[in-house]
């Protein structure tokens, strides 16, 4: 297998930086577009094994990654705790919200509801048998925090003022939310791993909108809890995209590697976490729009600036308009580079 990934992830030092992109199975392949239009929705090919087995793959085939993610979405967790969510065009959509304590204790138990997930570690079985050994397999889930923000706030939003307000006028029915999320979160990711995963990524995609008080409070504890509790099976990212306030106490949250977005000068975080600290990141992912040599010496100038110890990938997910061929000169781009000795 190439393990190149693993071995960057558990702090080996590697001929050259492993390369990935957050989101790289979706709509930037033209493989996925056509899967996509046949189907009644984004939801049956989340909860059909052998679809999300298929467009699992399109970017190992299509690019050549050194990891493949595997399609589903942070949002089946919600849903199996009892707030189903929809999926139109402009973004998920939950129908029923959490407004009180009372919604809070009718939502169904955590272990129950991470055995409901069956869909997710048959997908995952099926697509470590399809990919053969040639890349591990990545798994994820959402931080409990952007999690309970979905769950209160019904939808996405600019500034999720309603998830922030009742993390200001109900903290303690919060933290009681976030513990069942917690707890759903850490059997689903163990279901993931046993079922095959070799890596788990947790995506607190909203941590950016906290205060560094506040996201210390409602969304590191739960992250820590995850990475304690997963590390001992298999490597752990923690990417709180926008947290870049909280860089050292992610470091020490008990897992592998920790996500960059693009914000962040490389040699001030290397000054927050250390020389040895795993890193992921964190080109802007509009540099994919920029002419081919542009990108070609921004992600050039990007790997000299980590070093090793670094996993390549985007600032953030690609975005579905990102031109191909520029997403295969970034990829191709980091698997020509050779570290300097
Ligand atoms: O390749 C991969 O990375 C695996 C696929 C993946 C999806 N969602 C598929 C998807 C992953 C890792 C996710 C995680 C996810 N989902 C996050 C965390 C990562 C991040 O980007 O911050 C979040 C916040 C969500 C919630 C979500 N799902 C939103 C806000 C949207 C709508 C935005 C959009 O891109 O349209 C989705 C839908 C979604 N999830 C799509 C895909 C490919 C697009 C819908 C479609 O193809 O019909």
């Amino acid at each position: 297998m190439n393990d190149l990934i693993l071995r960057a992830a558990r702090g080996e030092r590697t001929e050259r930086p492993p390369v990935w992109l957050m989101r790289q199975a979706g709509r930037i392949l033209p493989q996925y577009r056509a899967v996509r239009s046949r189907l009644r929705n984004f939801k049956e090919l989340v909860e059909t094994p052998e679809l999300a087995c298929e467009v699992t793959l399109q970017p190992v085939d299509e690019l050549e990654v050194d990891a493949a993610i595997l399609f589903s979405d942070i949002l089946v967790i919600p849903e199996a705790l009892g707030l189903p969510y929809e999926m139109p065009d402009k973004g998920p959509v939950f129908p029923r919200t959490i407004e009180t304590e009372l919604d809070i204790e009718s939502l169904q138990e955590p272990e129950q509801a991470a055995a409901e997930l069956h869909y997710v570690y048959e997908a995952v079985r099926l697509t470590v048998r399809a990919l053969n050994g040639r890349v591990p397999l990545i798994g994820f889930a959402g931080a409990p925090f952007t999690i309970l923000a979905y769950m209160v706030e019904g939808s996405g939003s600019k500034t999720f003022s309603k998830a922030k307000r009742f993390m200001y006028r109900q903290p303690e029915a919060a933290h009681r939310l976030l513990e069942r999320i917690t707890l759903a979160t850490i059997a689903y990711l163990k279901g993931k791993v046993a079922a095959g995963v070799l890596l788990v990524q947790v995506f607190d995609s909203w941590a950016g909108i906290l205060s560094k008080e506040q996201f210390d409070a409602f969304s590191l504890p739960y992250l820590r809890r995850i990475a304690q509790a997963l590390a001992p099976l298999v490597p752990v990212t923690l990417f709180a995209k926008g947290a870049n306030f909280s860089l050292p106490e992610l470091a020490n949250a008990g897992g592998n590697v920790v996500g960059l977005d693009w914000t962040v000068p490389v040699d001030w975080v290397r000054n927050q976490v250390g020389a040895g600290q795993v890193l992921q990141g964190n080109l802007d992912p509009c540099l994919l729009y920029a002419p081919a040599p542009v990108l070609q010496e921004a992600t050039r100038t990007m790997l000299r600036q980590f070093g090793p110890h670094h996993i390549a990938n985007l600032g953030h997910g690609v975005y579905p308009d990102t031109p191909l061929d520029n997403v295969r000169v970034f990829v191709d781009t980091v698997k020509s580079f050779e570290y300097e000795s």
